[in-house]
This record gives C-alpha cells, structure tokens and sequence, in this order.
C-alpha cells in the first residue's frame, strides 16, 4: 500500500514538474487563437513616413548619427505638407499587393506623432505644415478595406526632454541618476499607447528601439498587460524586450527556419525605410519574389516596407514592386495564404511549403528546370501533381520503390516549358494524407 502511495505521490510530482500548468496552457492557446490571422496573412505591408521624407534623409538615425544637426533636422517640420496624400489610394495599393495588413509608423525614433497626442506637442497636428492627424484617415480606409492595421510604434524618443538619449554623442542623464525624470517619460509614452490603443484599437503594436532600455526600465510587462486590458487579441512583435509575440528579423532573409513559431521578416524595396531619392538600389521583382517565397518556406511572414514622399504621393518603382508581387501572389493564391513551412532540402532542392493538412506539397520553381523535377524520401504514395494557377495536370513517375525496401523512391514531375511562370512556378503534389518523409540513409539489399 505504501509502495502504492509512494509511486503516486511521485508520479503527481514528475507530472507537476514537468507537465505546464494549466495557466500556462491557457496562455499558450490563447496565443495560438490571437496569431492565427497573423500565420495565414503571409504579406504585410510596412510604411514609414515622416518628415525625413522632406529632405529624403534616414528616418531620425540621420540626426542621432550626427549626420544632420538636430535642428536641421526638425526644420523639415515646415516642408512636410502630406498635401497629395489620398490614403484611399495607399489602402488600395496594400490590397492589390496581396497582403492582408499593414504597419505604418505613428511614431518614429524623432518623436513626430501621426495622429493628434495630447500627450506631447511634437505631431504632424501641431508642428508641420500638414497640420493635420494623419493617422486617423489611413486607420479608417484600413478598416473599410477589411485588412488588419499595424501601428509601429517607437518606445525610445529622442526629441523628449525627458528620455536618456538626444544623439549618438549628447545623452541628456542616467535613469539611475534620476528615476523621477525617467518615471514621466515612461508616463508619457503610457498616455500616447493608451490613446493608440482607445482611438485605433489596432490588429497589431510594432514596438521599435527596446535596445536602449531594459524590458523594466520599460516597464514592459504593465505595458502589454495595460494594451490587452482593452484590446485583449491585440499582436505585439518582438522588440519589446522578451514580452511580444513573434520574431523581426531584419533585412537578411534567415539561412536557417527560425526557433520562434511565429516571425515575420522586414524588408525595405531599395535600402531605405523611408523616402531617399538618392537611393536606387531597388531590388527587381523577381528578387522580391524569391525573398517572399523564401519567408514561405521557412513558415514566416514578409513584410514589405515603402517609404512615402513627403506630400504623400508614392514613388513609381514601389508601386511597380507592390503591384507585380501582388499579381503572382494572386494567381498563386492556393500556395501562399494559410500555407505552413515546407520540408527540409535534402527532400527537394528548392522552397517547398505544405497546406494546413500537410497532404499537398507546392514545391517553387525559381529556374526553367533543366529535366524532371525530383523530389527524394517522400513516403506517402502521390495521388495527383498540378501547376498551381494554371490547373495542368502533369505526368509524374516514381523510380527506385522495391517493395521488399521501405526507402521511398524518387519521385519525377514532367514541367513542359508552356507550363513555366514567367517568375516562379509553383507545382501542387497531392499526397495520400499528411506528408511523412523517410529519415533514413538507405537499406542494404538482403532479399532479392
Ligand atoms: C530599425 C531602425 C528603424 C526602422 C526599423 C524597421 O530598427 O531603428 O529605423 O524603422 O528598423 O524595422
């Protein structure tokens, strides 16, 4: 009996160790069900507009980095008249570009609020020639249009008097040395996220500058709790110090799949966040397009970033971009929305995603194949193999499948050249239930 009473009470132990706790279930799912839309949208669009487009200098690091006295800096308030702007035409830009939301910066590093802050008297309302809350329109087509809307949002301020940092070379004090000082900033930037979340209730908080501070100094976690009181399915990305929801890499399309389920990579169409005439680096479609393909296949999301001139019109070449996107995205919409993480590329040189059932693999061709099209180790047997978005039915093959082996055989797709997207092909393997993949390293022949 006691011997019972032991293993049960050491059984109840182990299960308390190491199984979560029922709070931390909770939390989980409630994550899973708040990050659903976000895992099925795929394309984000990212918008940085602010006065730096006056000049088309970088957004605030110009001055930070001393590249531009701070003054001169803030002179383009007066340039910045917003006077072409038709945020209708924005909204219907993002539409067409196949993405499902969109991020634009109500606050950037320099402090310039997009909507009207009574929190502050730095904002396009009170301290540009627009004059205006820009924020207020864009949030309203948003919203008509059915799309989910972002608003990133710049923690650190490095016009506010009472924030730590000026410039690269000018730090105002230490928080250490004067914590009440410190303690109105975090209070002021508690009033323009209350205001945020009351007058735009967004899909979406893109923190930006955490690094500065610590995820206390920020007092991070009163923050997220403070948004979710009112806005409880609200997404909160990374750079909130250990507090958000989903990875922001930055710029570099990842080698490896990220640890974090959920991640999203930012990307700029030239090298600029922001509006820099000067800057002609823009990437070609099919560049564009393989980077989108490449988020696809690691299971993340892209989003993609233009930087609006100053009177709010949009420069060609990012339109031309955003829209060629959107017209493969349409035409491959089966394998893009709501796809998940392909399989490694030992099965198949290329990107490959998998439908939510995992019973149809799209692999994406991004050369005109040269012959056959391989795909090695796959253990389900192949029902069917289409070219997404033109409804081809292909011949298909299997070699080296004995059945005295269970290594799977090689699975060769026939792609005739009249099949090939100018871009990037995408072919549909149908497969008898969920893909499973061989993981060994092949069998000797014992039986003949
Ligand atoms: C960086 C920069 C910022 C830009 C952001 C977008 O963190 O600080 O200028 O807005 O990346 O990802």
């Amino acid at each position: 009996m006691k011997r019972y009473a032991a293993l049960f009470l050491g059984l109840t132990l182990t299960t308390a160790l190491f199984m979560p706790t029922n709070a931390q279930t909770e939390a989980d799912s409630l994550k899973a069900a708040r990050m659903q839309w976000f895992e099925n949208a795929k394309l984000g669009i990212f918008i940085h507009w602010g006065i730096y487009a006056v000049r088309g200098v970088s957004e605030s690091w110009s001055f930070y980095n001393n590249y531009l006295p701070y003054e001169e800096y803030m002179q383009q308030c007066k340039g910045f008249t917003a006077k072409k702007y038709q945020p209708e035409e924005w909204v219907n830009l993002i539409k067409e570009s196949g993405a499902q939301y969109a991020v634009l910066t109500s606050k950037h590093h320099d402090g310039v609020a997009l909507w009207d802050t009574k929190a502050g008297n730095l904002s396009t309302r009170k301290s540009t020639a627009a004059r205006r809350d820009l924020l207020t329109p864009f949030a309203k087509e948003m919203r008509k249009a059915g799309l989910h809307l972002g608003l990133y949002y710049s923690l650190l301020d490095w016009s506010h008097q009472d924030y730590p940092n000026h410039t690269k070379t000018e730090v105002r004090y230490r928080i250490k040395d004067d914590p009440e000082r410190w303690q109105r900033f975090v209070d002021f930037n508690k009033k323009q996220l209350t205001e945020l979340n009351e007058q735009f209730r967004p899909d979406l908080y893109w923190f930006d500058g955490d690094w500065e501070q610590t995820a206390s100094d920020w007092h991070a976690e009163e923050l997220v709790k403070m948004l979710r009181k009112s806005n409880p399915n609200v997404i909160i990305n990374s750079r909130i110090q250990g507090y958000g929801d989903y990875a922001t890499p930055e710029q570099g399309i990842p080698v490896r799949k990220p640890a974090d389920r959920w991640w999203e990579l930012c990307q700029t169409i030239n090298d600029s966040w922001g509006y820099q005439p000067n800057d002609r680096n823009f990437k070609t479609n099919y560049q564009l397009l393989r980077t989108f393909v490449d988020c696809l296949s690691m299971g993340g999301n892209l989003l993609l970033d233009f930087g609006p001139r100053e009177d709010g019109t949009i420069p060609q070449e990012e339109i031309d971009a955003l829209r060629h996107l959107g017209k493969w995205i349409k035409k491959h919409k089966e394998a893009v929305y709501e796809t998940r993480a392909g399989i490694p590329t030992n099965y198949f040189q290329g990107y490959t995603t998998l439908n939510k059932s995992g019973d149809i693999l799209y692999l994406y061709l991004p050369y005109r194949p040269n012959g056959q099209v391989e795909v090695k180790g796959l253990v389900n047997k192949v029902n069917r193999v289409w070219v997404v978005g033109n409804g081809t039915m292909l011949p298909y093959k299997i070699y080296n499948k004995n059945y005295w082996s269970e290594v799977p055989g090689n699975l060769y797709i026939d792609v005739p050249d009249s099949v090939l997207d100018p871009d990037i092909t995408v072919l549909a393997v149908l497969l008898e239930g969920p893909a499973k993949l061989y993981q060994g390293s092949g069998q000797v022949i014992s039986v003949n």
